[in-house]
């Protein structure tokens, strides 16, 4: 592994209740990289996400996060691995209570900010990312799905990460907001250099926002590699993108 590094999964196993979900995994994410995972559902992908931010503990292997291996760490140390990374999460929820200004200042505060200039510039910058700024007095309540999935990810990068992942973040989407949330994932990696790390089932969204596709299938790695390089000659991402998928594959 290289200092280059941002993910490096190293032999990693898990599963739940004597039931493998990954065994003997590896792949790595180079910073600024913009990475697609693929796969049927119930593969594994989220795990892989919460494994990435020590949500859960592989049971066997080795997670590396900024070259850091995240079972070592104590829970100090591990949040501060935590802070360089955001996490849209599927379906993440806004605190339906607090303004769309609140929503995105709410990391900051949590993490013991006190300075409201700070907090006001960070918050107005990261809604202006999303094109949101003209919503910050409203409540989530008077927002549009595609509309707080925004307000998700300005929450999700207030604090200023170097790597997100993204759950399915294009799901239960209008094809516009959907595009919208594309351009999004795009200009943080190439404008901001931000790694990214996606989990999608929407192949369109997958084309544009990665270069680079991981399918995953039956606890293992499937293909890995440039994404228009598999769907022209990778037998197993054809047929999952074409819906062809078949179990014994
Ligand atoms: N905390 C957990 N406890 C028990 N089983 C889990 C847990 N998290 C995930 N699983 C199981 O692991 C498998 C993979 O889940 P997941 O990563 O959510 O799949 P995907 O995101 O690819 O659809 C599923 O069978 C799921 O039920
Ligand atoms: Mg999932």
């Amino acid at each position: 592994m290289t200092d280059s590094e941002a993910v490096t999964f190293d032999e990693v196993s898990i599963g739940f209740n004597g039931n493998p979900v990954h065994e003997h995994i590896n792949f790595s994410v180079e910073t600024g990289d913009s990475v697609t995972l693929l796969g049927p559902s119930g593969t594994g992908k989220t795990v892989i996400l919460k494994l990435i931010v020590g949500l859960l503990k592989p049971l066997g292997g080795k997670v590396q996060v900024f070259n850091q291996n995240i079972s070592s760490l104590d829970e100090e140390e591990l949040q501060q691995i935590r802070a360089r990374v955001g996490f849209l999460f599927q379906g993440a929820a806004l605190f339906d209570s607090l303004s769309v200004y609140e929503n995105v200042a709410y990391p900051l505060r949590e993490r013991g900010e006190k300075d409201e200039q700070r907090i006001e510039g960070l918050v107005i910058e990261k809604l202006k990312l999303v094109g949101l700024d003209s919503k910050r007095s409203q409540y989530p309540a008077e927002l549009s799905g595609g509309q707080k999935k925004r307000i998700g990810l300005a929450r999700a990068l207030a604090s200023e990460p170097q790597l997100m992942l993204f759950d399915e973040p294009t799901t239960g989407l209008d094809p516009t907001s959907a595009r919208n949330i594309d351009s999004l994932i795009i200009r943080l990696n190439e404008e901001h250099g931000m790694t990214t790390i996606s989990v999608t089932h929407d192949i369109e969204s997958a084309r544009k926002i990665s270069k680079r596709w991981i399918l995953f299938a039956d606890g293992e790695k499937k293909a890995d590699g440039l994404a228009r390089e598999l769907e022209a000659n990778d037998p197993a991402v054809r047929d999952f993108v074409t819906g062809n998928w078949r179990a014994e594959l």
